[in-house]
């Protein structure tokens, strides 16, 4: 059972240098201070994250975030409209800047964001800038909430429990170095989005020969069991399945999760790790199956996600 701990907790274990899972708008982060090489260490370390793969600081406010990152006036204008909000920038880093160069791998850039939710900005204004990638094992499933924190490192991390998150997959990345903005990670941001709200800037997706995002260029988000896109009925008895919307004949008799009845997209943003933890501890199913799932709005960032789940060599 997940005991979690206090908002007072947290902010007492951060202080010292302690890493503490947190909740965000978009997923739990594995936090730590970002201006301390003990901390920052012991986010890699317990993460199981090699040490080429960069982390994303948070900050409580734009301007605490402005004055660490260097940003052209179109990035400006883009992180002004859209913080705080579900959007990573990666950016120069300030000379100014105290963030510990192993927070970004001793790249010359690093990304940057103001998340948007309650708990986690009382505890970065108490505490600074916080590192935290999401809080699963490294190429494991992304947690929505504290019990999934709890499960993926057998109750050894201290998690504040917020209730699940609201958007469920994580922050957009864009790179705001170079023109036009390249969108390196899909998330509730979508390019059409951009485009649509922000006519004057240039967006454009990442090519994969600009790709310097781990997360982004091979597999990850991966569930234990094997996973398969786009079944469809017969589904395999030993298939455990997650639906969108109403499945025609009936009901499979194998564990079965509904991401979103009415077929809303953004619910199945919500839903979508959650059912990938719950159909992986199921004993009930060898493997997972998921229906077609529609590429519009955050449905792009859903099919990211599931692609590079399904990419896992289970030989
Ligand atoms: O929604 C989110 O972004 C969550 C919450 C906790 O904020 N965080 C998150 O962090 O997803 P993480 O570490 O799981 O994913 C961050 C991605 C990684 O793929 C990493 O390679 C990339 O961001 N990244 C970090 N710094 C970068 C940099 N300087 N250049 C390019 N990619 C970078
Ligand atoms: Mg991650």
């Amino acid at each position: 059972m997940l005991q979690g701990i206090a908002l007072l907790e947290a902010v007492t274990l951060l202080k010292k240098n302690q890493i503490v899972a947190l909740p965000t708008e978009t997923v739990y982060g594995l936090a730590g201070r970002a201006e301390s090489v003990e901390a920052v260490e012991k986010i890699y370390e317990v993460k199981r994250r090699p040490i080429s793969n960069p982390l994303i600081v948070h900050y409580a406010t734009q301007e605490m975030a402005l004055k660490d990152g260097v940003l052209c006036e179109q990035g400006k204008k883009l992180v002004k409209k859209i913080w705080p909000g579900p959007l990573t920038v990666v950016v120069d880093k300030s000379p100014d800047s105290r963030v510990v160069s192993l927070a970004h791998c001793g790249l010359a850039s690093f990304a940057i964001r103001v998340p948007n939710h309650p708990v986690m900005h009382y505890i970065l204004n108490q505490v600074g800038p916080l590192a935290a990638p999401s809080a699963n094992p490294s190429g494991g499933v992304s947690p929505t909430t504290a019990e999934h924190v709890h499960q993926a490192f057998s109750g050894t991390v201290p998690v504040l429990d917020a209730g699940p998150c609201v958007i469920g997959v994580e922050s957009t990345i864009i790179d705001l170095r170079f023109y036009p903005f390249s969108i390196l990670r899909p998330g509730y941001w979508t390019l059409e989005k951009l485009l649509k709200e922000f006519p004057d800037i240039s967006f454009q997706e990442a090519q994969s020969s600009d790709i310097i995002t781990p997360g982004t260029s091979f597999q990850h988000y991966s569930p234990k069991k094997p996973l398969f896109l786009n079944v469809s009925p017969p589904f395999d008895l030993e298939m455990g399945i997650i639906g969108f919307g109403p499945l025609q004949g009936d009901l499979p008799t194998q564990p079965f999760v509904q991401l979103s009845v009415k077929k809303n997209i953004e619910e199945a943003a919500r839903n979508i790790f959650s059912a990938l933890h719950y159909l992986d501890r199921s004993e009930k199913c060898l493997s997972i199956g998921i229906v077609p799932i529609p590429s519009y709005g955050i449905g792009a960032a859903i099919n990211d996600r599931l692609t590079r789940a399904a990419l896992k060599d289970h030989s």
